[in-house]
């Protein structure tokens, strides 16, 4: 039998009691033995609740207790969490954990430790819910030199984006909803700023290239500035508005972004709606490969921790070697790179085509049904850096979105 402690019993943590209760035989038959949750530590109470027994408040009862061998972190945030998996991997204990912020932080870090303890950090749940990616890039995918990883990477503005295109739903609402089924994060200005799809391609991309991306360096666009005027345009396109999370090597050259875009039909991320993730990855000899599956939500993400609860059991003297090491990888400024633009101004474009031709060279235009007052347009490819300048003097600016 092995013990392991769960810190924390909010969404996630709560998910994993209930995923171990649910289907104990067969997880522990995979395991090779039987896996028991020895505490849960939170600092609340929870009358009522058969965890109550287990539930502990002090970190230090666990971490002192040589029985446990496997602690689960699913707490969030960086502050208590980095601190209690130091110290556990520290006194022998793997860990696995969800907690995107922590991984992309201190990753790097924390698998180095777990190496020289010959013990595990493990994070499959920390990008993409449900999803396995994480596995497949550390194992599955080591034929390969990575070249792209594009992926939906949050389920929360997945989610928005899907229903204000078919239901016509309010920004406002659909978050409402998104945080009452448990995909939000407690700040919910992570998911649509962006920043939390930011951190999960970091994750991606430091494993994928091999050093340590770090998501600060990372350009990190949200969707707040989508409107319904915009999507009415995507459909006139028949495009979607998706919030891609990029890295792509070119070269020498490595470029990681996050940003909405519009996606043709064409494309495989197109057809990913509602909560679902799909990371779409590309190989220099396998060519293109996609995940997809839960990206949020209680179940879908304990499945992932539970399943590296059940690796670290098979693995409990011997370290599983992971790709991701402290050096820093430079990124190149997404300046450089180059796109087509989609942008909505003010005016009509008999009146304004001579000013966006003078700006942009020769564009596409592009109307919305019901929309008037205003025209979209789509640019001929130009590097970030110059659309930004022009479109700075363009007059009466409304929005603009990259096409993928
Ligand atoms: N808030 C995250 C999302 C949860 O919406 O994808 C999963 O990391």
């Amino acid at each position: 039998m092995v013990n392991i402690a769960v810190l924390g019993y909010g969404t996630v943590g709560s998910g994993v009691v209930e995923v171990i209760r649910t289907n104990p035989d067969s997880i522990n038959k995979k395991a090779g033995q039987e896996i028991n949750v020895k505490y849960v530590l939170d600092l609340r109470d929870f009358p009522g609740d058969p965890v109550e027994k287990i539930l502990v408040h002090d970190f230090d009862i666990i971490l002192n207790d040589p029985e446990v061998r496997i602690v689960v972190e699913v707490m969030g945030g960086v502050e208590p969490a980095y601190t209690f998996v130091k110290k556990s991997l520290l006194a022998g204990k793997s860990v696995c954990t969800s907690n995107k912020e922590l991984v992309a932080k201190h990753g790097p870090e924390l698998l180095e430790i777990a190496r020289d303890q010959n013990i595990n950090f493990l994070f499959e749940a920390s990008v993409g819910g449900g999803i396995p990616i994480i596995r497949p890039l550390n194992s599955s995918l080591t034929a390969d030199e990575i070249l792209e990883i594009t992926g939906i990477l949050n389920g929360t503005t997945n989610y928005i984006l899907s229903k204000m295109t078919s239901e016509g739903a309010e920004f406002d609402d659909v978050l409402k909803k998104a945080q009452e089924l448990g995909y939000a994060e407690r700040n919910p200005e992570a998911d649509v700023e962006g920043f939390d799809a930011c951190r999960k391609i970091a994750i991606l991309s430091s494993l994928a290239f091999g050093d340590h991306v770090d998501f600060e360096d990372i350009y990190t666009e949200g969707i707040t500035k989508i409107t319904a005027v915009d999507i009415a345009y995507a459909k006139q396109m028949r495009q979607a508005i998706k919030l891609l999370a990029s890295s792509k090597r070119e070269g020498e050259h490595y470029y990681a972004m996050v940003a909405p875009f519009l996606v043709p039909p064409t494309h495989p991320l197109y057809a990913v709606n509602d909560v679902f993730n799909a990371i779409f990855v590309k190989g220099n000899v396998l060519g293109d490969v996609m995940f997809y599956g839960s990206g949020a939500g209680k179940l879908p993400t304990a499945s992932a921790v539970v399943s590296d609860v059940v690796d670290a059991t098979k693995h409990l003297e011997r370290n599983i070697m992971s790709f991701w090491s402290s050096k820093k990888l430079e990124l190149t400024k997404v300046d450089e790179a180059t796109r087509r633009f989609f942008v909505r101004t003010k005016g009509y474009l008999e009146n304004k085509l001579s000013e966006v031709e003078d700006l942009f060279g020769e564009i596409t235009p592009v109307s919305a049904q019901g929309v008037d007052g205003e025209f979209g347009f789509i640019t001929p490819l130009m590097t970030e850096e110059a659309f930004h300048k022009q479109y700075q003097k363009l007059s009466d600016p409304l929005n603009r979105i990259r096409l993928l």
